[in-house]
Order: structure tokens, then sequence, then C-alpha cells
């Protein structure tokens, strides 16, 4: 039996984290926070409620109406926002944009860390996004950061919009990972770092078993 860990995952759009961070919790049986669905969540919220993303202020109000809730089903992680399950509904480029404009601000960012903080009190989690390692579990015991090609980062969103079956371009979906690349890593509030400690990994040419394998490895040289 294991005792108690933390593992963070952080990178840019697209270099896996999700992919590998499930398949890590999975294997090694704990819980796994998808951290940024819930910046995506209130970006969501924003758009629905016809708040302008792009006002900090009008944000920051709507911060109070905003409950979450974050809960493990046979199908994977599921997100509720006031009660109804927005899970499929955040998995667009709309609400990405929304989500990486609103978690430029200090609220948005001091609420979801409590919540994030709250979650991983005193269980085994795997947690990936951007400020994992830097902010939210400093002292994880294993921090990763991923990372891939913008080229390889596109053909992966490429894929699972296929497989959604849209038909998305392939050099937009670049462009867009550009952008949300500069706009999450030159922000002033937590910016998407390597944290001094986090072990780098390049995924552009490993499968995600691969790279599951070499983080359990890790781990247990770690505990
Ligand atoms: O990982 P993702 O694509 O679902 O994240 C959506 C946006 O949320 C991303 O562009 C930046 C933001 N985010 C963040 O600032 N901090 C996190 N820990 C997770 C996501």
């Amino acid at each position: 039996m294991m005792s108690t860990f933390s593992i963070a995952i952080d990178g840019p759009a697209g270099a896996g984290k999700s992919s590998i961070a499930k398949e890590l919790a999975n294997q090694l049986q704990c819980i796994y926070i998808d951290t940024g669905a819930m910046y995506r969540s209130v970006g969501y919220y924003c758009i629905s409620q016809g708040i302008d993303y792009a006002n900090e202020e009008q944000v920051e109000q709507a911060l109070s109406e905003l409950h979450l809730k974050l809960t493990l089903e046979e199908e994977g992680q599921q997100i509720f926002l006031n009660e109804k399950n927005i899970s499929l509904l955040i998995r667009n480029n709309q609400v990405a944009a929304a989500a990486s404009k609103v978690a430029t601000y200090a609220a948005v960012r001091k609420a979801l860390v409590k919540m994030q903080q709250e979650m991983s009190k005193s269980t085994s989690v795997v947690m990936d996004g951007r400020d994992i390692g830097t902010v939210v579990l400093p002292h994880a015991t294993l921090k990763i950061f991923l990372t891939a090609s913008v080229e390889e980062r596109a053909q992966r969103r490429y894929k699972e919009y296929v497989q959604k079956g849209e038909k998305p371009c392939l050099e937009t979906l670049k462009v867009e990972i550009k952008e949300r690349d500069y706009q999450d890593s030159h922000r002033k509030i937590s910016p998407l770092k390597k944290a001094e400690d986090a072990i780098e990994v390049d995924t552009t040419y490993m499968t995600i078993d691969e790279i599951v394998k070499q983080i359990i490895d890790l781990l247990k040289r770690r505990l």
C-alpha cells in the first residue's frame, strides 16, 4: 500500500496532460482533478449568462453566483455548475478562449485555487493545469512539466475534433494554440511556468503508455 501522494502535471494546451493524468489516476487508483475544467466552467458561465468575460469586474461579481462541484463517475470526472452537468458543454474553442481570459483574473484564481487545495487535502491526487507545481501544490510528491511541439499539439486537437464529427482547420488550431500559450504564459498572476523542481517530459514522440510508465517509476522512487 502506497502512502498518500500528489502528482502535479502542468504544461501548455495539447501537451497530453489530461489523457496522461487520467490514466495515471486510473493505474494509481487515486483522484484525478482537471483544474482546466474549472476555469472552463467560469468561462462557460459568462458566455451562457451574457456576461462580458473581458470585463474583470463583471466576472468577479459573477463568482458569487457560481457553485462548482466535481464528481467521479464511471465515465470519468464530471463537473456540475449550479447543479447542471456541463462536462461536455465546456469542450469547445469558444469556452477555451473564455477560460484562458478569466484565468488572468486574481479573484477567479484565488477562488479556484482554494477549491483545488481543499479537494486534495489528505487524499492522493493527480492534478493537472498550468500552476499546479508552482502555486496549488508547491509540495507535491512529484511535479511533471509536459511539453510537445505546436505542430504535434495542433494535430492532437485536430484528431479529437474529427472524432467528435467536427471538421476543424489545422492552421486555425495552430494559431489558437499559439495564442492560448502566449496568454497563459504571459499573464501577471501564476503564469504557465515550469516549477524549478519539476521534471520536463517532451511528449512529442512518446505514447501515453510510455509516459505513464515513466511517471509511475519516478513516483515510486519518491515514496
Ligand atoms: O487545460 P485546459 O485547456 O482545459 O485549460 C483551459 C484554460 O484554463 C487555459 O487556457 C488556462 C486556464 N488554466 C489556468 O490558468 N490554470 C490552470 N491550473 C488550469 C487552466
